[in-house]
């Protein structure tokens, strides 16, 4: 179903041309604030190389934001396999996003979340979304409650993959919305 269209933005599959900002992302300080690693170039471009077979194959992945009225990407953010089967069952889809530092402040992913719901709820069928950060992270954690995401307090849990080098890293915040709860609120 992709490329999807929104009122600022195109969430499309990753191309060469992409590259520079991919690495950019992976490398910034401010953008890895909460992961307890940065990839070097060459592991971006593997993981681009991932990603974009990922979206080809199964649609499903962190999708290229790209801005309308310039054609720039600006960062990612898409549907994917939570792949933490320590902490959530199989089958369970998160959604994520990381935006280069320049176009924090906008409101684009709130904006690119939003066609996610619709897209994941409406043409894949699912029946719950999740997300999951770094209880320090206040910019993720402030889009999930603009988004109608709710707080599951009894979910949050310890990272059991961030090392002890990283402790402030290792709680963990989640929120869910369901398929119900977002056909509610966008029909309300
Ligand atoms: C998390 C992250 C994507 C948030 O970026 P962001 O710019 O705050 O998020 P949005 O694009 O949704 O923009 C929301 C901001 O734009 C403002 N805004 C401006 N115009 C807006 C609009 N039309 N609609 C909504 N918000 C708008 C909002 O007020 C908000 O700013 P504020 O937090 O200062 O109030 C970014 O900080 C990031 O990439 N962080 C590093 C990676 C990361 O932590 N990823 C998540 C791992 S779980």
């Amino acid at each position: 179903m992709i490329p999807l269209e929104t009122s600022r933005l195109i969430l499309r599959n990753w191309k060469d041309s992409d590259r520079d900002l991919f690495r950019e992302i992976n490398r910034d300080p401010k953008v890895m604030e909460f992961f307890p690693f940065r990839r070097t170039p060459e592991e971006a471009d593997r993981l681009l190389e991932r990603v974009r077979t990922l979206i080809e194959t199964t649609d499903f992945c962190f999708y290229a934001v790209e801005l309308k009225e310039t054609g720039e990407p600006v960062g990612w953010c898409g549907l994917s396999d939570a792949s933490l089967p320590e902490i959530f069952p199989e089958g369970t889809v998160e959604i994520g996003w990381r935006l280069a530092t320049r176009y924090w402040g906008n409101g684009y992913i709130t904006e690119a979340a939003k066609s996610l719901f619709a897209y994941g709820f409406t043409h894949k069928g699912l029946k719950e979304i999740i997300a999951f950060a770094v209880a320090e992270n206040r910019r993720s954690i402030a889009i999930m409650e603009r988004i109608g995401m709710t707080h599951d307090p009894k979910a949050d849990f310890i990272h059991p993959r961030i090392p002890d080098t990283h402790p402030h890293l290792k709680p963990h915040v989640v929120y869910r919305i369901t398929a119900e709860a977002w056909r509610r609120s966008s029909s309300a």
